[in-house]
């Protein structure tokens, strides 16, 4: 196996992110609930997308890229924090982002403004149209000497997800440290690099440990993430067992996603008055939620501590009421 940091990468968060466990919360439920803060990344809002955008911004640069373009929603994270992270490389970020949702000049969409992204708006509902536009537009830029990369929805490639292999990494020398086991690690699922990088991580650092993505939308993630393991495995030549047990995805996308749902409030807001950290209501709201409601049935299976990753989304507070 290849080690993970022979992988190209560019140092652009402040890891490790706190990992600590949540007293209120595991007095509630009866069982250790710990959080890896990694909305405390230290670039701009935190978030997931900067341990992707290490490793994809560092192959771009290699590349000898200086323009990187990507997608998602007019309040995507992604497309945020790739125009933050860009920005520090000294790259130009364009944003292509679908117009559905909030799209007045809002949360993400001051941001992207602030780090000095190009963020246009596009009247489709199909991404496989941006991606066609991205790479008209990059063809375009690059007859005039730019070199473009193209980073997909959520950077949840093989390679972005490499970051949450990273991620389970650090928690276990931060688990071990602590005297913690770990049994459970629960997350929200977007696009699935995340969840995919986690499960990756979860085999090779934590073996016996489960991995439970939280969907916020509809999409096939229960293909979409074991396919992001093996290419994420084929990169870290890694041969793994698969191991189907240790592997669940659940939802709670409510009225669809990036809507708000009225069931989650109670525990954002408990987690915000009891512990002082902030979810959103597109992603980790919901993911925290559901997570709260299967403490609660005792329905997480395993024993040992049970791991809540926190992937940031504060954005979202200043850009929509919670539901
Ligand atoms: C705040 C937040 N949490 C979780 C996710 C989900 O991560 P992934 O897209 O890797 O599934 C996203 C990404 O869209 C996000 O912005």
């Amino acid at each position: 196996m290849k080690n993970i940091s022979n992988l190209p990468r560019l140092p652009l968060g402040q890891y490790p992110t706190p990992f600590y466990k949540l007293e209120s919360v595991s007095a509630r439920y009866g069982r250790d609930v710990y959080i890896k803060r990694d909305d405390l990344c230290g670039v701009a809002l935190g978030g997931n997308k900067v341990r992707k955008l290490e490793f994809l911004l560092a192959q771009a640069k290699i590349d000898g890229c200086d323009t990187v373009f990507t997608t998602g929603g007019p309040q995507s994270n992604h497309a945020a924090l790739t125009a933050a992270c860009a920005a520090r490389l000294g790259m130009k970020a364009v944003l292509l982002l679908k117009r559905r949702g909030v799209t007045e000049r809002r949360g993400n969409l001051i941001l992207d403004e602030l780090y000095g992204a190009e963020a246009d708006l596009v009247d489709t509902d199909s991404y496989d149209e941006i991606y066609a536009e991205m790479r008209r537009r990059a063809a375009e830029l690059e007859t005039q000497g730019r070199k473009c990369c193209l980073i997909p929805l959520g950077g949840s490639t093989p390679l972005g997800a490499v970051g949450y292999v990273n991620c389970v990494r650090e928690f276990t020398v931060q688990a071990l440290a602590a005297g913690v086991r770990v049994g459970h690690i629960v997350s929200a699922t977007g696009s699935g690099g995340t969840t995919a990088g986690l499960l990756l991580g979860a085999r090779l650092f934590q073996p016996g440990a489960k991995v439970t993505g939280v969907a916020v939308s509809g999409d096939p993630f229960d293909r979409m993430v074991p396919e992001l393991v093996k290419g994420a495995a084929a990169l870290l030549e890694c041969a793994l067992a698969e191991n189907p047990g240790d592997f669940e995805m659940v939802e709670n996308v409510g009225a669809g996603y990036a809507v708000p749902n009225a069931l989650d409030t109670p525990q954002i807001l408990a987690l915000a008055r009891d512990e002082g950290i902030l979810l959103d209501p597109v992603y980790t709201g919901k993911a925290y939620s559901k997570l709260c409601r299967m403490l609660e049935a005792d329905s997480l299976s395993g024993d040992g501590a049970v791991v809540f990753v926190h992937t940031g989304g504060a954005a979202a507070l200043f850009a929509m009421d919670l539901g």
